[in-house]
């Protein structure tokens, strides 16, 4: 099972998706993108230093070469030896801030991303969703996207907001006010109510 958490900087998935994997048992994988093998953790440095320049075609080009080298060495190897895999941002993170923020066109990348992948879809997806304004002030390490202010993060949260209303078999929205317990408690809900275990 391939389960990937999305969300807007500083919406509080990264502390879920440690907490998720803790609670499916050690023998899920966690991942964090970008990043997750040699070679993708060294495009991690270009893509989070907000002192270089990237045109944002190369820009989503590097986010996919990473995550090309991920699902080939990390993500299919432990889903075909059975195991879960619990991944902090994935495709849709491309389809929202590339697609849609820098305008380069969400069915586009979506096409770019099936060939990365390989067709790679995740099982489900859960949509952490915070207010933009209490997010940002929560997102303090700086990165080339929380440089970008206000505007920014709420055309994120609105581009979410759409991906999720065009797969509502595939992504759960869930509501991420509230302590770090209670968002989790229904991320919980959420898996179990959709694979009745
Ligand atoms: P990161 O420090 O991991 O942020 P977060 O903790 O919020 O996930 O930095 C990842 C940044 O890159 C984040 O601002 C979202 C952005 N991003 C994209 O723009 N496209 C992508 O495909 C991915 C995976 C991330």
């Amino acid at each position: 099972m391939f389960i990937t958490l999305e969300g807007v900087d500083g919406s509080g998935k990264s502390t879920q998706a440690a907490l998720l994997a803790e609670a499916l048992g050690p023998d899920t994988v966690s991942i964090r993108e970008p990043g997750g093998t040699a070679a993708a953790e060294r495009i991690r440095e270009i893509l989070a230093d907000p002192e270089t320049p990237l045109d944002p075609l190369a820009e989503m080009l590097l986010f996919l070469a990473a995550r090309s080298d991920l699902v080939a060495s990390v993500i299919r190897p432990a889903l075909e030896s059975g195991r879960t895999v619990v991944s902090d941002r994935f495709t849709d993170s491309t389809v929202a801030y590339q697609g849609f923020v820098r305008r380069l066109g969400p069915d586009r990348v979506r096409e770019l991303n099936a060939a990365a992948t390989g067709d790679l879809v995740p099982d489900l997806t859960l949509l952490i969703e915070v207010d933009p304004e209490d997010a940002l002030a929560r997102a303090t390490d700086g990165g080339r996207f929380e440089a970008e202010g206000l505007e920014f993060q709420r055309r994120v949260a609105d581009a979410y907001r759409e991906i999720a209303g065009r797969e509502t078999d595939r992504i759960i929205v869930i509501d991420g006010h509230g302590t770090t317990e209670e968002v989790h408690d229904r991320i919980m809900a959420a898996i179990s109510g959709r694979t009745g275990s």
